[in-house]
C-alpha cells in the first residue's frame, strides 16, 4: 500500500469509530443478506463477535503503515478461521459487506480513492489470512 492509501484508510476509520457499534450491526446484517450461507458459521449471540471485529480492525488500521509488525498475528488469525469453518470464498463476501458498510458510514467521504485504499487494505489482510490458512 502507498503511504497515501494508508493515510486515507486511517483518516476515514477515525470517522467511523464513533459509530462503530452501528457500523458493526450494519456490517453483519449486510453480510448475512448477501451471503446467507455464512450465517451458520457464526455463533447465535453476536455481541462478543462484533467487539472482536472492531478491536481487530482498529489494531490492523492503526498499524497499516508497519504491516509487517502485525502479519504474524494476522496469519494466526487466518489459521484460526479455518477451524471456524471459514472457506476462501467467504472472504469476498466479507470484503463486499465491509466496503458497503463504509459507504453507508462515510457518505460523501467515501470517494473513489478512499474505496480503492480500503479495498487494498482488506486485500492485504485477507490475503495474509488466506495464505496462512492454505499452509495450515
Ligand atoms: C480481514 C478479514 C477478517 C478479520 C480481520 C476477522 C477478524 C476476526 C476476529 C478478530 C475474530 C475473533 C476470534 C479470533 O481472534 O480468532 C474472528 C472470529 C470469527 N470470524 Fe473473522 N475475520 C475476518 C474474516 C472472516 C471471514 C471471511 C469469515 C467468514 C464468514 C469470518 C468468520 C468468523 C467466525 C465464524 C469467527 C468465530 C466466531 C465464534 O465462534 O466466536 N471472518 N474474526
Amino acid at each position: 500500500m502507498t503511504p497515501e492509501e494508508v493515510s486515507l484508510v486511517q483518516d476515514t476509520f477515525r470517522k467511523v469509530v464513533p459509530i462503530a457499534d452501528t457500523a458493526a450491526d450494519l456490517f453483519y446484517d449486510r453480510l448475512f443478506a448477501i451471503a446467507p450461507d455464512v450465517k451458520p458459521v457464526f455463533p447465535s449471540d453476536m455481541t462478543e463477535q462484533k467487539k472482536k471485529l472492531i478491536a481487530m480492525l482498529a489494531t490492523a488500521v492503526t498499524n497499516l503503515h508497519q504491516v509487517e509488525t502485525i502479519l504474524p498475528a494476522v496469519e494466526s488469525l487466518g489459521k484460526r478461521h479455518v477451524t471456524y469453518g471459514v472457506a476462501p470464498a467467504h472472504y469476498e463476501s466479507v470484503g463486499a459487506a465491509l466496503l458497503w458498510t463504509l459507504e453507508q458510514g462515510l457518505g460523501p467521504d467515501f470517494t473513489p480513492p478512499v474505496k480503492a485504499a480500503w479495498t487494498e487494505a482488506y486485500m492485504t489482510l485477507a490475503g495474509a489470512m488466506q495464505g496462512a490458512a492454505a499452509t495450515a
